[in-house]
């Protein structure tokens, strides 16, 4: 199969379908709820979507927990529905990407209930049950490692001295990937999906399908409770590239699809390319967490509002340093945020200034390198909630664990809600705000989490169309020249960031044959000035009125941003 690489130039759209458009007024999102705002997604301009998982599942971890691939959630609709969905989203020039959980099934999954009901059964062998050791008398995990959701990576199964290995949440048991059985499984649920006609996946938790198979202890530092947060030992490790070979030649290597896996953390550009480099990867790219939490919000439970300062120059480095390394060798997808991120308008912009910031960081994303993927919500300025109990985070796993934890080291409701309301992912899930009905015209019924109550000052999709200054408009002018092949051939230039240890203002240019294309934004919410030793030829996107330039310099006003050409 001849890949074209269509997502070289695609501008990719998030869709956390839980949150997004209720149809039937059970308060919770579904397919036909996305089918119906499939033109809205056609006019801003988005042409890839990356939908979060919509299998059956008992929703333990809204989806990533699966238990059964082949069907889609009830709460989401049915196969037909789905099917629907990808004709009428081709229809509209808009291709699909699924998230494929494959690092993990649910518990409720049949071959973790196999494997736990018969010990010969073939299933067995799909996942990691371990003996625990005993000490002092006492039945301990099999080691001291923890997960990611802020407990032990083992659970019991009752009755037995057997723990399975978790390093989500408990009801997540981790799948062996090490058995060919299990691999050839996946292989066949990408063959249903992709010859149904998906366009590619996003791999959920790619990096974790190896693990560190002689399960011994970390030596990390160890928390409370002697546990060791070492992801070392189930990340990235060699053994998976293997793996992900075999899957591309079994599997992707038959489709024009894309494969972009999530890589998370602890991964250098360099090691990416062992993934997605046009020689010798497997997938088509990686998603990094490089340019997440560049503002020390991350953990900052002992944090006060003011040390919460966006490390632009970091930021810089991050970016500079992937296209370095892996411009020409492999392709890359860009982001701020996602479903697991706070909004990146509360992160890096300034609900002061929620217009002019919500479109400077649109504005550095679309034009940077790449294949730039937007969170639903984004575009119209959606911020974190302010949520005022601790109930209202009860509907994610990993915020509920992380409650527990907080407790249990004593830190205060308030304290924990002030943290959850800056740092837990619940803040990009709550219902995407369509317009002024109640609950922000995401459902008719009660929905399953809290609207953020801002709908009612204008953030949402319908006030901001009839503003020609709104974010929305200006994200889908964005959006178009983003596609427009003038752009995309000047934005062929060679990159480099202007000015980087500037503190306060993200600037870059491409420069080629065909001209020099700027990206300038202050990333700050007060003046500063700027040289630019330029002569502009055209500006082609700016989200003050008039600019100031004088004598070389620019007075960036807070936030301002602009694309120009000179
Ligand atoms: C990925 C998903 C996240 C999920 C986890 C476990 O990181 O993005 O939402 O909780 O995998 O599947
Ligand atoms: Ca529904």
């Amino acid at each position: 199969m001849n890949k074209t690489h269509w997502w070289r130039d695609a501008v990719g759209y998030i869709i956390y379908p839980q949150s997004f458009q209720d149809s039937n007024g059970d308060g919770i999102g579904d397919i036909p709820g996305i089918i119906s705002r499939l033109d809205y997604l056609r006019d801003l301009g988005v042409n890839l979507l990356w939908i979060c998982p919509i299998f059956a599942s008992p929703m333990d971890d809204n989806g990533y927990d699966v238990s059964d691939y082949y069907s889609i959630n009830p709460a989401y609709g049915t196969m037909d529905d789905f099917r629907r969905l990808l004709t009428e989203a081709h229809a509209r020039g808009i291709r699909i990407a699924i998230d494929l959980v494959m690092n993990h099934t649910s518990d409720e999954h049949p071959w973790f209930r196999k494997a736990l009901a018969d010990p010969s059964s073939e299933e067995r062998g799909y996942y990691y049950i371990r003996k625990g050791k005993t000490v002092n008398g006492k039945l301990l995990p099999p080691n001291n490692w923890k997960g990611f959701f802020a407990t032990s990576a083992w659970e019991r199964i009752p009755g037995t001295d057997d723990f399975y290995l978790h390093i989500f949440s408990k009801k997540m048991p981790d799948v062996n990937w090490g058995n060919p059985k299990l691999r050839e499984q996946y292989y066949k649920i990408a063959r249903f999906y992709l010859d149904m006609g998906v366009d590619g996946f996003r791999l959920d938790a790619l990096a974790h399908l190896g693990k560190d198979q002689t399960f011994a202890d970390s030596d990390f530092p160890v928390d409370e409770n002697g546990l060791a947060f070492d992801t070392g030992r189930f990340s990235n490790r060699n053994d998976l590239f293997g793996y992900l070979r075999e899957f591309r030649e079994k599997v992707l290597d038959h489709y024009d699809c894309v494969a972009i896996g999530e890589v998370g953390g602890d991964l250098s550009p360099e090691k990416a390319l062992d993934y997605s480099s046009y020689d010798h990867g497997s997938i088509d790219m990686v998603f990094n967490f490089d340019t997440a939490w560049s503002n020390g919000a991350y953990g900052s439970i002992d944090k006060s509002d003011e040390e919460i300062v966006t490390d632009v120059v970091g930021l810089k480095r991050a970016f500079e340093r992937w296209y370095r390394i892996c411009n020409g060798k492999a392709d890359m997808p860009l982001y701020w945020d996602n479903h697991d991120h706070p909004r990146v308008l509360s992160q890096y912009g300034s609900l002061a200034h929620r217009n002019e910031s919500a479109k400077a960081l649109l504005t550095v994303l679309l034009f940077l390198y790449g294949t730039p993927f937007l969170y639903n919500g984004d575009e119209i300025g959606m911020s974190n909630v302010t949520y005022t109990s601790l109930d209202d985070f009860a509907n994610d796993c990993g915020n509920r664990n992380d409650i527990a934890e907080k407790r249990a080291q004593g830190y205060s409701d308030e304290q924990i809600l002030k943290y959850l309301c800056r740092c837990s992912r619940t803040n990009a899930r709550t219902p995407f705000q369509w317009n002024r009905e109640p609950n922000a015209g995401f459902t008719t019924g009660n929905p399953f989490i809290k609207v953020n109550e801002n709908y009612l000052q204008g953030v949402n999709a319908l006030d901001e169309m009839e503003d020609p200054w709104s974010i929305i408009n200006y994200a889908q002018y964005a959006i178009w020249k983003r596609r427009d092949p003038e752009i995309q051939k000047l934005m062929n230039g060679k990159l480099t960031f202007l000015e980087i240890e500037n503190p306060d203002v993200i600037a870059y240019v491409h420069e080629s044959e065909a001209g020099k294309l700027f990206v300038i934004a202050n990333m700050r919410d007060h003046d500063v000035r700027f040289p630019f030793y330029y002569s502009v030829e055209d500006c082609y996107l700016h989200n003050y009125g008039e600019a100031l330039l004088q004598d070389h310099v620019f007075t960036l006003r807070p936030f301002e941003c602009f694309l120009l050409k000179a």
